[in-house]
């Protein structure tokens, strides 16, 4: 039997979702919108696609989540984006109501399913689908790390002139400006980072990770990323239906860990067949531990307004 995937949400990163889906085969991808025709569109295109890429897998879409039904993993994208000058926390009731609704008719017909939230602003929208769930947390997990990893990866890449895949890095904290980019622990091919590049060089280069979202929101000016977003969660998507176990930077629901309690904040997971299977407990230092309270606090004044709309 096929692996089955829906994907709420049709738009920029929704719909690239499904694609890098079906290029790796990774399942059959159900594409669930609420505007009419934009799914079964996308839906229709992309598996048009499939004789040229060579790709089996059925791509359909939907403004119901009828045919939903029994999907292994539900990505949820649904929502709106960010435009220039706004921040991901501008999105807070609008996506909620999105994410609420997603959430509620997603589990009723995939109840056992693993839920990967990708709508902004991250890591207040996985708590919603945390709580509307009522799934265990090690079945609903946020996306942001791995996208935020990967553009700081791409950018000590560029700067050496390595390979991106000799790049490792760790990024903990909310998907915000307040993100915290672990200098110390990243490397290149186990040498690390700070041996490689100067101070002043590296603290831009976190910098520009930490606006890597608004920079191209910037040059977009009517929505914001949707590629690296899309192959991020995807690549969650595929640990998890693997059961790869890759140890990924995530969304998670921490419960006592870095000091942190009832609150979904990005920390490096272990991801498999169960969802979250492990969450790593980094030794920080006193400055880094300040800076991951400090991005806890932004996610948890979100989480509040949230609570009291529920
Ligand atoms: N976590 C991250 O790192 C990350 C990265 C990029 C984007 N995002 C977020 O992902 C979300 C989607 O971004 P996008 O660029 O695809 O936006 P988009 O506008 O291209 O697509 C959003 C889609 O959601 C649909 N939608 C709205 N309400 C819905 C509902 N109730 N049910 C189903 N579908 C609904 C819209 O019709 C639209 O097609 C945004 O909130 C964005 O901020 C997060």
């Amino acid at each position: 039997m096929r692996k089955k995937i829906t994907v709420v949400g049709a738009g920029n990163v929704g719909a690239n979702c499904a694609m890098w889906i079906a290029g790796k085969e990774l399942a059959d991808v159900v594409l669930v919108d609420v505007v009419e025709g934009v799914p079964q569109g996308k839906g229709l295109d992309l598996l048009q696609a499939g004789p040229v890429n060579g790709y089996d897998v059925m791509i359909s879409g939907a403004n119901d989540y009828a045919t939903t039904a029994d999907s292994d993993i539900v990505i949820i994208t649904a929502g709106f984006p960010r435009k220039p000058g706004m921040s991901r926390d501008d999105l807070l009731l609008a996506n909620y109501e999105v994410v609420k609704t997603a959430t509620e008719q997603a589990v009723k017909y995939s109840p056992e399913s693993i839920i990967i939230v990708v709508t902004n602003p991250l890591d207040a929208m996985a708590q919603t689908a945390f709580m509307v769930s009522k799934f265990p947390k090690q079945r609903v997990i946020g996306m942001a790390g791995v996208l935020d990893t990967a553009r700081f990866r791409a950018f000590i890449a560029q700067e050496l002139q390595v390979s991106v895949e000799n790049v490792t890095a760790v990024v903990l904290g909310g998907h915000g400006d307040t993100m915290v980019p672990l200098v110390r622990l990243s490397s290149v091919a186990g040498i690390p980072l700070t041996d490689l590049i100067e101070e002043s060089r590296l603290k831009a280069i976190v910098e520009r990770t930490q606006n890597g979202g608004a920079e191209i929101v910037k040059y977009l000016k009517t929505g914001s990323a949707y590629y690296a977003p899309s192959a991020a969660a995807v690549e969650m998507a595929e640990s998890i239906l693997k059961d790869k176990k890759k140890v990924l930077p995530c969304c998670a629901y921490l419960e006592g860990e870095y000091g942190i309690n009832g609150l979904y904040v990005g920390v490096p997971c272990k991801l498999g067949a169960a969802g979250i299977e492990k969450i790593y407990e980094l030794k920080l230092t006193a400055e880094e531990t300040a800076a991951l309270h400090k991005s806890s606090n932004a996610v948890k004044e979100l989480v509040e307004v949230i609570k009291s709309k529920m």
